[in-house]
């Protein structure tokens, strides 16, 4: 297994490995046995996640003689809430779950956002492990340590900064992953590709193909790049409140969309129409080429993402929705736009009328 190591400065403690593989998990539970030991092994994972694996990983840590119990909560995004907590809690109570456990989420981001909050709360913070199985949340997620559940308000309004002890990645789970959610997870790394660097995003150009076809050897590369850019920027700035802000990256504009079409465009969708707002914004702000902007788009459309918004979407409906997000601050809104691939720059200046011609021009 590839490792790549997340170190968070000064705070020894709180480092811990992402590791990539393919076909790894009875490696896994191995390394959880020997390095992270611990009284009870909480496995918990959504109803998709349970049917496909949980009995395979339950086994594989139970043949370990690791004391392992497997809680199960519905899939989907609407599970993400304080009433699944109370559920998933009030189970681990009965179990007798003490300090001493630690909890392992086995799914997507969705699994990973609400166990990690479990862990963050209960009986004053037990620690976590990682086992992501969406791309998004192999990609994304499950590095960095934000925790959340939504509130009927909106999303991620109750959460907390909480690392976990260790990410295990294996690439083996993506070949169970519907095609919609694959590319809700390649809108992230896309998103790497345009603020990370031009190699890494020529490499998506070059390699497009054999990421779509989920080609082992170019997938895992890729993934690991992810991590790696992902964890590099956590590592400055774990809490959110400078650098970390270029990872929203098409999310401004992305949650309003999907916010507004009653999350029925998918999240990865929504980035990238987001994405693509961004890049028609920086072009009017920043002087973003339109030789880039055009190599942007292709690659959106290349990995069969959309660029365009429904005409029955309003835009003051996205105006509204934009003003209401919980990363602006006071009544600015901030946009994560470029100067040039590889170049992103927070702006929280940007004109409303800008705003509105860009919603405009981005629908269809
Ligand atoms: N904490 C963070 O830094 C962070 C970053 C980005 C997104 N998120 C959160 O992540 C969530 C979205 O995560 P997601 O896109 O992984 O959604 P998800 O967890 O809902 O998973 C998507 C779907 O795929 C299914 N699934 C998962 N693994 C599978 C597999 N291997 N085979 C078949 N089906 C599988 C799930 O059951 C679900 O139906 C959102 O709640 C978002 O807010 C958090």
């Amino acid at each position: 297994m590839k490792k790549v190591k997340l170190n968070l400065n000064k705070k020894i403690s709180l480092s811990y490995d992402i590791c990539i593989g393919y076909n790894v998990i009875d490696q896994v539970g191995l390394i959880i046995a020997e390095n992270h030991k611990a009284s009870h092994y909480v496995l918990i994972t959504d109803s998709n996640v349970s049917r496909l694996y949980g009995g395979v990983v339950l086994g594989i840590f139970q043949n370990l003689g690791l004391n392992t119990t497997l809680i199960e909560f519905q899939a989907g995004e609407t599970s993400k809430n304080i009433q699944t907590v109370l559920s998933v809690v009030g189970q681990m109570l009965k179990l007798g779950v003490d300090r001493d456990a630690i909890l392992i989420a086995l799914g997507g981001g969705v699994a990973g956002d609400l166990v990690g909050f479990i862990a963050s709360v209960y009986m004053r913070s037990v620690p976590y492990i990682q086992i992501p199985t969406t791309l998004m949340a192999q990609v994304d997620s499950s590095i960095g340590g934000k925790t959340a559940v939504d509130l009927p308000d909106g999303k991620n309004l109750l959460g907390a900064f909480h690392q976990p002890k260790a990410v295990f990645v294996d690439l083996k789970f993506l070949e169970t992953l519907p095609n919609t959610e694959f590319n809700n997870g390649l809108a992230e790394i896309i998103k790497y590709g345009i603020i990370d660097n031009l190699k890494f995003f020529e490499t998506l150009e070059q390699k497009a193909d054999a990421i779509k076809k989920q080609d082992r050897d170019v997938l895992s590369a890729v993934v690991e790049h992810s991590c790696r850019f992902k964890k590099k920027i956590v590592e400055i700035d774990e809490k959110d409140r400078g650098i970390r802000r270029i990872l929203n990256f098409g999310h401004t504009v992305g949650h309003a969309v999907e916010a507004a079409s009653g999350y029925t465009i998918s999240h990865g969708n929504a980035v990238a129409i987001g994405m693509a707002a961004a890049v028609r914004m920086s072009g009017k702000l920043c002087g973003f080429s339109i030789g880039e902007r055009e190599r942007i788009w292709r690659l959106i459309d290349v990995f069969g993402l959309p660029r365009y918004l429904s005409l029955t979407i309003r835009t003051d409906e996205i105006v509204e929705r934009l003003k209401m997000d919980k990363k602006k601050e006071g009544d600015k809104i901030n946009f994560v736009l470029l100067k040039r691939i590889g170049m992103p720059f927070v702006n929280s200046e940007v004109p409303e009328a800008i705003i509105r011609e860009t919603i405009e021009e981005i629908k269809r």
